[in-house]
This record gives C-alpha cells, sequence and structure tokens, in this order.
C-alpha cells in the first residue's frame, strides 16, 4: 500500500508562530523532560507557549507539568487546551482510550496528528512545541512530513549507544527537511550534593563532539539531577521549582539558544 499519497499536505498553523518538534533517536534520554522545561524556559522568556505531547506510545505531559483532566470542547467542536505554568497543552494521553493507540498506523496517525494541530485552539502562540516519541520509525516520519515544523531539538544522554541514534534522528530530519536547531546532552555529569564531586555516570561531552561531526549547533548540557525527576514527576517543572538551579539554567540558556537560531 503507497501510505505516501495518503499523508495529509503540511498545512499551516494561523496564529502560531513556530512549530519546533524535541526528538531523540533513543528512548528514556529527558525528552519528555526536556520539552517541558523549555516550554517553560521559552515562556520565561515572554513568548506565548504550547505543548503538544505526540507521544503514543508514553504521553508523559500530563504528569510533567501536573495537567490530568479532559481538555473541554468549543461548541464548534474544537477542543481547547489546558493550560498549566502559562503553557497551553495537550496530550493524547489526556484524550486516548486504553489500548486505543495500537491501532494508530500510517495515514490514521497522520489524520490524528492534523486534528491535534488544527482542531485545538492553539492561537495565539509564539512557539508550539512537539514533543515527539522516541525513534526514528514510521511513526516520527509521519509527524514530521505533516506537520509544519520550523525545526528539531535533538535530545541525547552522553553515551555512545545513544548517539548512534542521534546520528538517525539527523538523517530523519534531513529526509524530510526539517532543520536541527541542534543537539542537547541530557544526564551529562552528576555532581553529589554532599561532596560536589562530579561523577559523569553515562559519560560526558558526546553530544558535543558528535554536533561538530555533523556541523550541527551544540545548545547545551543539562546534569543528572534528582530535582529534575522530582519536578517532572510531581508536576512542577525544575525551570519552575528551582530556578536558580544549574538544570534550571541550563534550561533558560538553551531556549536562549533555540530562540537565537531563527
Ligand atoms: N537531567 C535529569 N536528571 C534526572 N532525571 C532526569 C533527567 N532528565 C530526565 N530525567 C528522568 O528520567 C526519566 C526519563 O525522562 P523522560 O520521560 O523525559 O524521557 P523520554 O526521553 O521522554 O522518555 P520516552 O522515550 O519514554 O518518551 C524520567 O523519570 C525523568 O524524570
Ligand atoms: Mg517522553
Amino acid at each position: 500500500m503507497n501510505t505516501q499519497t495518503q499523508i495529509p499536505p503540511r498545512l499551516p498553523l494561523p496564529g502560531v508562530g513556530r512549530l519546533l518538534a524535541v526528538a531523540s533517536g533513543k528512548g528514556g534520554v529527558g525528552k519528555s523532560t526536556t520539552a517541558a522545561n523549555l516550554a517553560v524556559a521559552l515562556s520565561l522568556e515572554g513568548l506565548q507557549v504550547g505543548l503538544l505531547d505526540a507521544d503514543i506510545y508514553g504521553p508523559n505531559v500530563p504528569t510533567m507539568m501536573g495537567a490530568q483532566e479532559k481538555p473541554s470542547m468549543t461548541d464548534e467542536g474544537r477542543m481547547l487546551p489546558l493550560v498549566r505554568h502559562g503553557i497551553k497543552l495537550i496530550s493524547l494521553g489526556m484524550i486516548a482510550e486504553p489500548g486505543l493507540p495500537i491501532i494508530w498506523r500510517g495515514p490514521m496517525l497522520a489524520k490524528m496528528v492534523t486534528q491535534f494541530l488544527q482542531d485545538v485552539d492553539w492561537a495565539p502562540l509564539d512557539y508550539l512545541i512537539v514533543d515527539l516519541p522516541p525513534g526514528t520509525g514510521d511513526v516520527q516520519l509521519t509527524l514530521t512530513q505533516t506537520a509544519p515544523i520550523d525545526g528539531a531539538v535533538i535530545v541525547t544522554t552522553p553515551q555512545a549507544v545513544a548517539l548512534e541514534d542521534v546520528q538517525r534522528g539527523i538523517q530523519m530530519f534531513n529526509t524530510v527537511s526539517v532543520p536541527v536547531l541542534g543537539v542537547i546532552e541530557n544526564m551529562s555529569a552528576y555532581v553529589c550534593p554532599n561532596c560536589d564531586t562530579q561523577t559523569d555516570i553515562f559519560g560526558h561531552g558526546g553530544a558535543a563532539s558528535m554536533a561538530s561531526l555533523y556541523d550541527i549547533p551544540f545548545l547545551g548540557e543539562i546534569p543528572l539531577d534528582l530535582a529534575v525527576r522530582t519536578g517532572g514527576d510531581q508536576g512542577t517543572p525544575i525551570t519552575i521549582s528551582l530556578p536558580e538551579s544549574s538544570p534550571a539554567i541550563g534550561y533558560r540558556d538553551i531556549a536562549r539558544k533555540v530562540l537565537a537560531s531563527f
């Protein structure tokens, strides 16, 4: 079956300035955590920001942003995003029935994502961030072909196995002509809160080398930090709960680099 012909065209999003994808080649590297904190960091720069959780496998944004309710609908049948920490949010996890994601394949998935972009009252927004599922399979390819994405940031951990997946991510975005704005190294180093010793649990610096190899910007590194994880679990990203912490400063620095890249 030729699914290419059934993929809807990239429709512009009226009232939405830029669409940014947060991607990773590998699962569990901190993509949703990064998407949530980047959204907050951009809003702290004075911008209006939305966050679309397009991860059908594990929609985590509702937990990480503390937004569990079902979104309401307008009389015209448009969905109203929830608003938390100043960010407009929609997640498949707010709507999906248990088991349903299994049947979302190719054209159906494309249609659903188009609806999440087109039939949600996002506007007015300066930035809409899309938290993609991990990997570079059909689903991600369809998403990046369907959504009018202006740029992608790729999250990785420093160790080699994750970096191999970054190469695939970069190639995928090249295939669909989406500019890669840069790479973020997450869980980069661990600083012991008791003795201040730094330990590079997953290594350190791999993402910067990868970025230079592929001639794409290195956007920054976020340390492995307990408060990043608890912030996510408790629904208050560290950029809000501990704005002076090293990870929060790192996210804000990355947000400014993203803004400067357009
Ligand atoms: N810098 C960090 N320090 C400590 N914990 C972190 C950090 N980044 C992410 N985590 C934690 O690691 C776990 C995985 O993060 P997250 O869910 O953001 O990854 P993901 O790439 O979105 O995963 P998936 O591929 O399943 O969507 C979460 O429990 C999160 O709180
Ligand atoms: Mg995730």
